[in-house]
This record gives structure tokens, sequence and C-alpha cells, in this order.
């Protein structure tokens, strides 16, 4: 029984392995055929493990980018390119909340202007799928790599020491999705229930943030965005390959830069709103 569990939950994660065994040719009928042989076959009693170098033929005959995706640096590829393209949604996304600063009525027209855009529900599924993807692998990485092969490869890309902001990611991640959910149901998914003539966006947002409970919400929240973007993006670009030193600096820095200008855009809206709108 003990070989059996040590064998599925072998070398790739029992839900990952799950998972991506769906996308991988080793579904196809030809080894199920040979698994219900085998399934078929009275258990050895002389051996109390599986054949030891089971997982490895399955990770042989694996599709190359199931394979990929698999590795534990495969699956930080996947995290630095998805969290890369939610930076980029969130530089637009303050970029257009900053026309709250000129009135409730430059913010309605930007907002109508988005939502008139025949191309949003394609924009809003990508941006749904790379959220889901980015928060699937998070969680396939830190289950399964918290043992040694991540801090092995964190000190082969000479990361160097650890941060508050590198050692907390495992909070600041989930805190930031509790934050997402609350968010996306002020101002996206509550709209939905609202009649035309009472939907005043600019409106929602500033009851909401002038509330004491949103505006705690949502300063603290761009708080943790702050530490989660100060490590996620030079992780991100030494993850794709630039941990060379002389990239080290340049990266540091524009994260740096990057995460400052997040947090002041973001974090202003609800002091404004609270104290002044
Ligand atoms: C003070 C900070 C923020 C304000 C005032 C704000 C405001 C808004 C508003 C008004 C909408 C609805 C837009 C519309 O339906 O036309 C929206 C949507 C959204 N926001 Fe924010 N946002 C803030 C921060 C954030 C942060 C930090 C994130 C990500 C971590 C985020 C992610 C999203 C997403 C994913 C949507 C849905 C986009 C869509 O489906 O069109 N927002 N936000």
């Amino acid at each position: 029984m003990r070989g059996g569990r040590r064998y599925h939950s072998g070398q790739s994660g029992g839900l990952t392995r799950s998972i991506l065994r769906l996308f991988s040719p080793l579904n196809s009928p030809t080894r199920s055929g040979s698994d219900s042989l085998s399934a078929a076959r009275p258990p050895d009693p002389t051996r109390a493990d599986p054949p030891r170098g089971a997982c490895r033929l399955e990770a042989h005959s694996m599709n190359p980018f199931v394979k990929f995706l698999n590795s534990s640096i495969g699956r930080k590829y996947v995290m630095a390119v998805t969290g890369l393209s939610l930076t980029l949604f969130l530089l637009v996304h303050m970029a257009g909340n900053l026309t709250l600063y000129a009135g409730p009525k430059a913010f309605n027209d930007y907002a109508y202007l988005l939502e008139s855009n025949p191309l949003l529900p394609v924009a809003e599924a990508g941006l749904a799928a790379l959220f889901f993807v980015h928060v699937l692998f998070a969680v396939f990485l830190t289950t399964k790599n918290k043992a040694s092969r991540t801090d092995k490869y964190r000190s082969q890309l000479g990361m160097g020491a650890k941060s508050v902001a590198s050692t907390t990611m495992w909070i600041t991640g989930p805190l930031l999705l509790v934050f997402l959910l609350i968010h996306l149901w002020d101002f996206r998914i509550s709209k939905e229930f609202l009649d035309e003539s009472e939907y005043d966006l600019a409106a929602m947002v500033t009851a909401r943030l002038k509330s004491p409970i949103g505006f705690g919400i949502y300063l603290v929240s761009m708080g943790v965005l702050g530490f989660h973007m100060w490590h996620a993006f030079q992780s991100a670009f030494q993850t794709l390959g630039f941990a060379q030193p002389r990239y080290r600096g340049l990266i540091k820095i524009t994260g740096r830069v990057i995460t400052v200008l997040l947090v002041a855009g973001f974090g202003g809206i609800p002091i404004y709103l609270f104290f002044a709108g």
C-alpha cells in the first residue's frame, strides 16, 4: 500500500500530474490499454514497490512541452510570463484609474469607452486565464517545490539573500487573490445586477472607497501588492534568463520603479477619495 502511494506521488505532484496528463499523449488509448493489462495481472508479492524506472519511463515518453511544464523551471517560466503580463495589465489599469482625479465624468467617460469596445469580452477572458494560470502554477510550485529544488535553483541563479518581500510571497499571493475577489465583486460583478439608469461607476468607486472598511481594504491591499511586486518583478526576469550581473541592477531598479508607481498610483486613489472625494 505504502509503495503504491509512493509511486503515485512520485516525481511530479499528484494534482499537477493528474491535470497535466489530461493534455498528455500518455492518455492515448494504447497506454490505457497497457494499464488495464497490468491492472489485470496479479500483484507480485516479492515486490513491495512498483518498478523504480516506472516514473522515469513515463517522463521519457512525455510530450516535451508537458515535460517542461511539469518541471520546476517550466513552472517558474509560466509564473514569470503570466506575472509580467499581469503587471502590464496593472499599469494600464492604474493609468486608466487616474482619470478619477479629473472628476466623475472623466472616469465614467473612460469606463464607457472601455465597455463599448467589442473586443472587451476577449480581453476579459484572456485576463481571467492569466490570473487563473498564475494562481494555479503558484499552488503547484509552493506545494511541490517547498523542499530543496527551488532553493538549489535560486542559488544557481545567484538570487542572493532572502528579503522580507521574497519570503512573504506565500502570504502576499493569497491575500491579493482575496483582494481580487472582493474587488471584482465591488466593481465588476455587482454592476451586472444594476439597471442601466442606476449604473454610475464613479459613484460606486467613490462610495466604496469613502467607507472606512472599503478604504482600509483597498489601502492595505495596495501595500500587499507592493510587497508582492517588489520581489516578483526581478524574480520573473531572472527566471526568463536575465540573471547575468550586467542586467541585474537594471532589472532591480525597473522592478522597484514599477512597484512604486503601482502602489502610489493605486494607493493614492483611496486616500484621495476618502479624504477629499
Ligand atoms: C485603488 C485601486 C483600484 C481601483 C480604484 C480599481 C477600480 C476598478 C474598476 C472601477 C473596475 C471596473 C472597470 C469596468 O468594469 O469598467 C476594475 C476592474 C478590475 N480590476 Fe481594478 N481597481 C484597483 C486596483 C486593482 C488591482 C490592484 C487589481 C489586481 C490585483 C485590479 C484588478 C482588476 C480586474 C482584474 C478587473 C476586471 C477587469 C475587467 O473585467 O474588465 N484592480 N477595477
